[in-house]
């Protein structure tokens, strides 16, 4: 199919190996992280946060959070370009969801009239709280929106990235407690260019189901 966004998304794949002497640039960067601010999220709930590792410091530690588990993406760290941490609320309090109608007071969506009818749609939080008072498996849901725009956007910016569900949330939660208080991370993307010539998965063809098995028009 010829069309722009559907060849972003053809060209699109997931990096097994950066090149370590290039790296993405600030301004490409900030389209990232705004269009990572921009994602939408349930009831506009934004329960999450994006931790970009930037500094050699900083990607020592995420490399040693690949110390007991699937090292086979640790080699990334290093080589890419930054690395994302999409972290979700473990509790997402009323609270929470209070500075996001006071956002949409001050950016003129609401009056603060309209404050209290606004709760109205934390009953949404409230029917996904689990056994244990929290809200994990709906913030993540969400956080889940922003790693999709994120792909996205990349594709069309033509940087490479490789999402790694393949973490230790246990020990990347340890290392990094300071920056992820009351959050929890189980996802992190890798950004960058791919290396020229040791990335054998950039030269595979793209393959999918076909679109009659997933897809039902009724
Ligand atoms: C949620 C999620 C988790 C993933 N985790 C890893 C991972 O830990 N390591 C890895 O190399 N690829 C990982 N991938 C990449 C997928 O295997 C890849 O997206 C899929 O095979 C489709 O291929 P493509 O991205 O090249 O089109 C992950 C992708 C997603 C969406």
């Amino acid at each position: 199919m010829k069309n722009p966004i559907i060849e972003d998304l053809e060209q699109r794949y997931t990096a097994k190996k950066y090149d370590a002497s290039k790296k993405v640039s600030q301004q490409d960067l900030a389209i990232l992280l705004e269009a990572l601010r921009l994602s939408p999220s349930s009831i506009n709930s934004q329960p999450w946060k994006f931790v970009v590792i930037e500094s050699d410091q900083a990607k020592q530690r995420m490399h040693d959070s690949f110390a007991n588990k699937h090292q086979f993406n640790q080699h990334h760290i290093k080589s890419c370009s930054h690395v994302i941490l999409f972290a979700h609320k473990i509790e997402y309090a009323r609270s929470d969801f209070g500075a996001v109608i006071d956002q949409g007071i001050e950016d003129k969506r609401m009056t603060i009239d309209q404050k209290e009818a606004a709760f109205v749609a934390y009953g949404f939080v409230q029917a996904n709280t689990d056994d244990k008072g929290q809200h994990r498996a709906w913030t993540k849901s969400q956080t889940y929106l922003a790693l999709g725009n994120a792909l996205h956007t990349l594709a069309r910016l033509k940087i490479d990235s490789t999402t790694m569900e393949g973490v230790d949330p246990e020990l990347l939660n340890e290392i990094f407690a300071d920056e992820l208080a009351g959050y929890d991370c189980h996802v992190a993307l890798a950004i960058g260019y791919h290396h020229p010539s040791e990335d054998y998965n950039a030269l595979l063809p793209k393959s999918r189901r076909a679109l009659d098995e997933v897809i039902t028009v009724l």
